[in-house]
């Protein structure tokens, strides 16, 4: 490791325990002018604290052709109340959706996993029969892999009734070829992720081109189980890879990538004609989310910063329309 990554893993480390620590949290939302200024960086990833921020960003990505997914962000909840009025929020996002066709995604640990997981499983019902009626796709999203069986089994119970569940996976856990294979092959819908989390070594591969080519190869053992497949990365060899390997010509593959994050990417690919959704999220925890997208990508600090000085609006949107 030579001296520049070096301080970005350090930058990496510090990052991810401020998000962690309620007390800085706390200062920043007393203390407006920070506040005002860090939330201005969250801008570029975090469409608002209100749905109504969440469903005005993702109807303008529809607008020009975007299919999306909505996350009011929440993690690691640990009080029951918190827990249902989490569930209440997501069951006001679906209701409002309509027959849209859009994604709701969340943590499981937002809805009780961290209390119970019957917690979960129950609040996970509540939605699944919103998101239900009004044709809305909910997604689970993979956390860190002391919690992927209790995941997975909530799945799993949960998807014999509902099948409009998704669920995520991640490439970099040596386990989940085995995860993908136990889901069978009744027709599902799969969002692989590379992992967000990190883990020990003995479990999971890090970020390398032989996780590259992991990543294609579960892609593809899902299409050919008969999945619905979200290519979930920002990562170029990945999504070149898939376009390469023809992953995309079966219909049943899209990419999606976060709200923010390399929009002239997600332009291009749209442009090119492959179908493109896009993650967006909204909601008060935008400070852990911020923290997070840094972390992940240490440059994205000298974009909070600009931001932060900036007269300007904060707009990533624009660059997701891809001018002629
Ligand atoms: P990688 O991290 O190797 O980055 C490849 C390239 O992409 C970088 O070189 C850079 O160019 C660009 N890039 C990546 N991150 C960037 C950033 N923050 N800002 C700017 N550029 C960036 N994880 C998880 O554990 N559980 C989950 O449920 C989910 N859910 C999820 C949904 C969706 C829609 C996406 C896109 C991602 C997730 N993730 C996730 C996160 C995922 O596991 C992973 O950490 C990130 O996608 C970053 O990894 P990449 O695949 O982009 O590759």
């Amino acid at each position: 490791m030579n001296h520049e990554q070096a301080w970005e893993q350090r930058l990496t480390d510090t990052l991810k325990m401020v998000a962690r620590r309620p007390d800085i949290k706390s200062y920043v939302e007393q203390t407006p002018w920070l506040n005002n200024l860090l939330q201005r960086a969250a801008g570029q990833y975090v469409a608002g604290e209100n749905r109504q921020d969440g469903h005005a960003a993702a109807r303008r990505l529809a607008d020009a052709g975007y299919k999306t997914s909505l996350e009011y962000i929440g993690e690691n909840t640990a009080d029951v109340k918190m827990c249902q009025a989490a569930t209440e929020e997501m069951k006001s996002l679906i209701r409002e959706l309509g027959v849209s066709g859009d994604r709701v995604s969340f943590d499981l640990s937002h809805i009780g996993l961290s209390i119970e997981t019957d917690l979960a499983y129950r609040q996970l019902m509540k939605l699944a029969e919103e998101a239900q009626s009004a044709s809305v796709e909910l997604f689970i999203s993979m956390e860190e892999s002391a919690k992927t069986d209790r995941i997975l089994d909530v799945y799993r119970k949960a998807v014999s009734h509902y099948p409009n569940i998704g669920i995520t996976l991640q490439a970099h856990l040596n386990r989940t070829s085995q995860d993908l294979a136990a889901i069978g092959d009744s027709p599902r819908r799969i969002r692989i992720v590379k992992g967000a989390y990190q883990e020990p070594t003995e479990y999971a591969m890090s970020r390398s081109a032989a996780l590259d080519e992991r990543y294609l190869a579960l892609v593809q053992d899902a299409i050919q189980r008969g999945h619905r497949v979200s290519i979930a990365t920002h990562d170029e060899r990945i999504i070149n890879g898939a376009i390469t390997l023809g992953l995309l010509d079966s219909g049943s593959a899209e990419f999606e990538m976060l709200y923010g994050i390399r929009p002239e990417l997600s332009a291009k690919l749209q442009a090119a004609g492959y179908p493109v959704r896009i993650y967006v999220t909204y909601g008060h925890e935008w400070f852990l989310y911020l923290c997070h997208r840094i972390a992940e990508y240490p440059p994205n600090l000298y974009r909070a910063v600009v931001d932060m000085a900036s007269d300007e609006a904060v707009e990533p949107y624009r660059a997701y329309i891809r001018t002629p």
